[in-house]
């Protein structure tokens, strides 16, 4: 229907706002586009030394997401909900402001999940810390606690929550595709290594 458009076009205006980018700018460390990666998420902004607009933009971008959900769910009920959820997905990877050259989605996926099943968020979070203390990988916690999602969420019996995120798993996964082939090549920047980056 022409609500759930909306709200899908809702979500894509608030995910596209990029927290990464906007944060690293007003606190003066230039553009974040040209650090480490280049990605203008949370694991990037950190590569600037400034854990408290790293620890923001993780925030900001996690939210939009959730907040999106919220809001659309609020108004127009679970549909619009989920279509804003998805909107906001990919309006943070494909930002009309940025030349539709957006984030990995890491943040947001976290997001949604808190929107939409707030107890797997929290297994998302569990499994992301332990990946990310055992190796110090945080493409690796990412592509690891991404790709449970979908598990945890059908063995809890939310086929249809676990069908999206299957497929936003999937596209989290093949915007990760340079941090597969570093993670297979042992090149891959590890959190806190700043000097290696992971450029
Ligand atoms: O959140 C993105 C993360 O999984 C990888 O970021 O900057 O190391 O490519 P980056």
């Amino acid at each position: 229907s022409w609500v759930t458009l909306a709200a899908l076009v809702f979500g894509y205006f608030a995910g596209s706002i990029p927290f990464g980018l906007i944060l690293t700018r007003a606190a003066g460390l230039g553009d974040i586009r040209a650090v480490g990666s280049g990605n203008i998420g949370a694991t990037n902004v950190l590569r600037t030394g400034n854990r408290w607009i790293a620890a923001g933009t993780l925030l900001g971008d996690m939210l939009k997401g959730t907040v999106a959900i919220l809001i659309a769910g609020h108004f127009a009920g679970p549909a619009a909900a989920l279509a804003a959820g998805g909107g906001a997905f990919f309006g943070h990877l494909f930002p009309v402001w940025l030349g539709f050259r957006g984030g990995k989605g890491v943040a947001t996926f976290l997001g949604l999940l808190i929107g939409l099943a707030w107890p797997v968020a929290l297994s998302f979070a569990a499994i992301w810390l332990i990946v990310a203390w055992l190796t110090r990988y945080s493409s690796l916690s990412a592509l690891v606690a991404s790709a449970a999602t979908p598990l945890i969420l059908a063995a809890v019996g939310e086929y249809a929550l676990a069908a999206l995120f299957a497929l936003l798993a999937l596209v989290l996964w093949l915007r990760h595709h340079e941090n597969i082939r570093r993670l297979l090549a042992g090149t891959e920047g590890r959190i806190g290594d700043k000097k290696r980056g992971a450029g």
